[in-house]
């Protein structure tokens, strides 16, 4: 099982004046079957540090080492579900398998598995325009799990899905997670999915995006959701919130106002999962 290290790496954008510094300085391990999660202010480069670590973009300084090179190999999940509308869920959960060359049989007893795993076993035979938000994210989930990855990259997996249905799914990917315990960098804006899920919490500043905290989540696992309900719980939270309020203040200085006064930086992260847009 491989982790991750980040050594020296930044990010930049563009050339000399129109030069936008995205990232970095940052240094980051996170140890085999460690679930980190990343949060900090829209644009301080997280889903560029995920690219850097799937190999999608180069860092202007630094290096990364991503897993194990004889390991089972990273899986990458975004927002958006990367299913391919033509095929069933089986196939689309199957196709990472059979571009390893695995064999049909294999592979389908594979995907069936890990459909299982997700709960969508019964819609197997279904495409992607037949399933609800929170299914296709599950069937995105199940694709992910497939090729048994030693490092799972996460970027705003449940942010599209409503409430409840993204609550069932951190649950769930827990469950999982517990199971075969990949190494896991998680980024989201939701700081109370980010305590529930994970073993540490990565703040970075605003943009370019420096490592302000690193902070252990001493929470007992396996946790239930009920955990969000208690005081130490809740403690976390408002800490993590303490350390973003400055940079989220900051940005909202730079931004336009929204609607009551609020900017859309201030809105981005939550501490209450309640408030979340429909
Ligand atoms: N391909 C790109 N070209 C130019 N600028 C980019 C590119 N990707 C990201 N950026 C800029 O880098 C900064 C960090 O972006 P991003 O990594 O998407 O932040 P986050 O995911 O934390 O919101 C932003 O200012 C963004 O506009
Ligand atoms: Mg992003």
């Amino acid at each position: 099982m491989g982790g991750i290290v980040i050594k020296n790496v930044s990010a930049t954008f563009g050339e000399s004046d129109k030069a936008v510094h995205a990232l970095g300085p940052v240094d980051l391990t996170v140890e085999a079957g460690e679930f980190v999660s990343l949060v900090g202010p829209s644009g301080a480069g997280k889903t560029t540090l995920l690219r850097i670590l799937s190999g999608g973009c180069m860092p202007a300084s630094g290096h990364v080492s991503c897993g194990d090179r004889s390991g089972r190999g990273r899986a990458v999940v975004f927002q958006e579900d990367r299913l391919l509308p033509w095929r069933s869920v089986l196939d689309n959960v199957a196709f990472a398998l059979e571009i390893r060359g695995v064999n049909k049989r294999t592979r389908h007893a594979e995907a069936e598995r890990c459909l299982e795993l997700v709960g969508i076993a019964d819609f197997k035979q279904r495409y992607p325009h037949e399933l609800s938000g929170g299914m296709r994210q599950r069937a995105n989930l199940a694709r992910a799990f497939a090729i048994e990855p030693d490092v799972l990259l996460m970027d705003e997996p449940f942010a599209a899905l409503d409430h409840q249905t993204r609550e069932i799914m951190q649950f769930e990917l827990l469950a999982i997670w517990e199971r075969t315990r990949p190494t896991v960098l998680f980024v989201t804006h939701q700081i109370d999915e980010a305590v529930y899920l994970s073993d540490r919490l990565i703040v970075l500043s605003g943009r370019p995006g420096k490592i302000k905290a690193d902070l252990p989540v001493e929470l007992p696992r396996p946790r239930d959701l009920a955990i969000k309900r208690e005081p130490d719980f809740h403690a976390l939270v408002d800490h993590v919130w303490s350390l973003l309020e400055g940079d989220l203040h900051h940005q909202a200085m730079s931004l336009s106002k929204g609607r009551d006064g609020r900017s859309s930086a201030m809105n981005d992260l939550q501490s209450d999962p309640a408030a979340e847009p429909p």
